[in-house]
């Protein structure tokens, strides 16, 4: 790593290239160089056809194409625009009708909404804890404002969500510090695929309803994914769980419309919050306007304008989930071909449910990554293992990646004897 010339460091970890990037610009080399059937590229966070191409919504698309100039040229308020805040809420719990009191608050993304969370629930000098397969970006985030990361092991020897890890961290964590956000990236868990089910989520409520009353835990449900998963409702059975919580443990949803609406490019999300009382859910609202002023100001309002319409019109809404419904079957169906040809080459993955990614655990994931590339298999080399994105090669190429991976696998162990 380089050293700093003009900039501070201020305890950030800063690598010469982000990691992902830098392996799809090493694929895009070697399609220029061998041509594209000689690569598969598994490293890209966005739902790509059979040819490579990003999959676009057409629905979605045409209502961007018919927006007014006042619902994208002016600038939203900071919040997000009324109709975008009340469309969210719907577009987040779908046919749920939360019992508590929501506000939602626009954020750029739901990195947006992930760093709003953090920034008011933790301390500087804090840990925010997620598990210890979680999309990278927490980490940063967290350390771009004084925060740190702390993990717990997602899975218990029989293949369960640990919550006898995760409750270990809780109180280990509370013992040091006031406050704690706890991250949990659920359904179509990114890099895993794994889905809390609805007994995990009362195992966590059970958790958190211990909670000293003088702590304050903030839940961040990372839902960026929940329209990737299965079923829209099924996905959301587990939000009632959430408002069963004490008031000092406060539910957050950090929504994306990047995937659902697949505008991962326009920057659209919000914090919504499920509070138990009034006082609590405009706090919310304030403390999170108050961050966005200060950080980016307001959203792009064009993204907001174009949910905002959605929304207002059943027809089109109609249109949008069935369309989008079709390209989740494309997806969940790569997802269960890469898990058959898994068992059959008897490859071991982290327990999966469905969505984008699918993870496996191995010793040394840098160097299993480094020789699959010279075979041509572009993956994403993480602490524990490697992250295949089904969502960005056909099923044809994600049934062809389990064997060679096991290939490689035993090469690198031939070159380690
Ligand atoms: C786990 C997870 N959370 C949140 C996000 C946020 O995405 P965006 O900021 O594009 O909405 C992503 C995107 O890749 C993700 O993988």
């Amino acid at each position: 790593m380089g050293e700093f010339i003009m900039a501070a460091q201020n305890g950030r970890n800063i690598p010469m290239e982000d990691k992902i990037f830098g392996i799809s610009r090493r694929a895009n080399e070697m399609k220029e160089e061998r041509g594209a059937d000689a690569v598969i590229n598994a490293t890209i966070g966005a739902l790509l056809d059979d040819d490579g191409d990003l999959m676009v919504l057409s629905s979605v698309d045409d209502t961007f194409m018919g927006l007014d100039p006042e619902e994208y040229a002016s600038y939203a308020p900071i919040g997000g625009t009324p109709a975008f805040r009340r469309a969210v809420i719907k577009a987040a719990f779908g046919k749920y009708e939360p019992k508590g009191f929501t506000e939602a608050v626009a954020s750029p993304g739901g990195t947006g909404a992930i760093r709003n969370v953090i920034a008011n629930y933790s301390c500087p000098g804090d840990k925010v804890l997620t598990s210890d397969w979680h999309w990278s970006p927490y980490g940063t985030i967290a350390s771009e404002i004084g925060r740190g990361i702390a993990t717990y092991e997602m899975f218990t020897e029989d293949r369960k969500y640990n919550i006898p890890a995760l409750k270990a961290k809780i109180e280990e964590l509370l013992a040091v510090q006031d406050r704690l956000v706890v991250i949990i990236n659920t359904p179509a868990h990114n890099p895993t695929g794994y889905a809390l089910t609805v007994d995990d989520w009362k195992q966590v409520a059970d958790v958190l309803k211990n909670v000293p009353p003088e702590k304050k835990v903030a839940l961040l449900v990372d839902a960026a994914y929940i329209d990737f998963a299965g079923d829209e409702e099924e996905q959301r059975a587990f939000l009632p769980v959430l408002e069963t919580l004490p008031e000092n443990v406060l539910p957050i949803m950090a929504y994306s419309a990047s995937k659902t609406y697949t505008i991962y490019g326009m920057r659209c999300g919000a914090d919504i919050c499920l509070a138990p009382t009034k006082e609590i859910a405009e706090e919310f609202r304030r403390v999170c306007e108050f961050s966005a002023r200060g950080r980016w100001s307001n959203c792009a309002k064009a993204a907001q304008s174009i949910i905002a319409r959605i929304f207002a019109d059943e027809t089109l809404l109609e249109k949008v989930t069935a369309e989008r419904a079709e390209i989740r079957q494309m997806l969940l169906a790569r997802g269960k071909a890469f898990e058959e040809e898994a068992a059959k080459a008897g490859l071991a993955i982290v327990p999966f449910d469905g969505g984008f990614f699918v993870s496996i655990p191995c010793d040394d994931p840098d160097a299993l990554s480094a020789r699959l590339e010279k075979e041509g298999i572009f993956l994403v080399p993480l602490a524990k293992g490697l992250r295949v994105s089904v969502a960005s090669v056909s099923e044809d190429k994600c049934r062809l990646i389990p064997a060679k991976i096991v290939e490689a696998m035993k090469a690198e162990a031939g070159a380690q004897a």
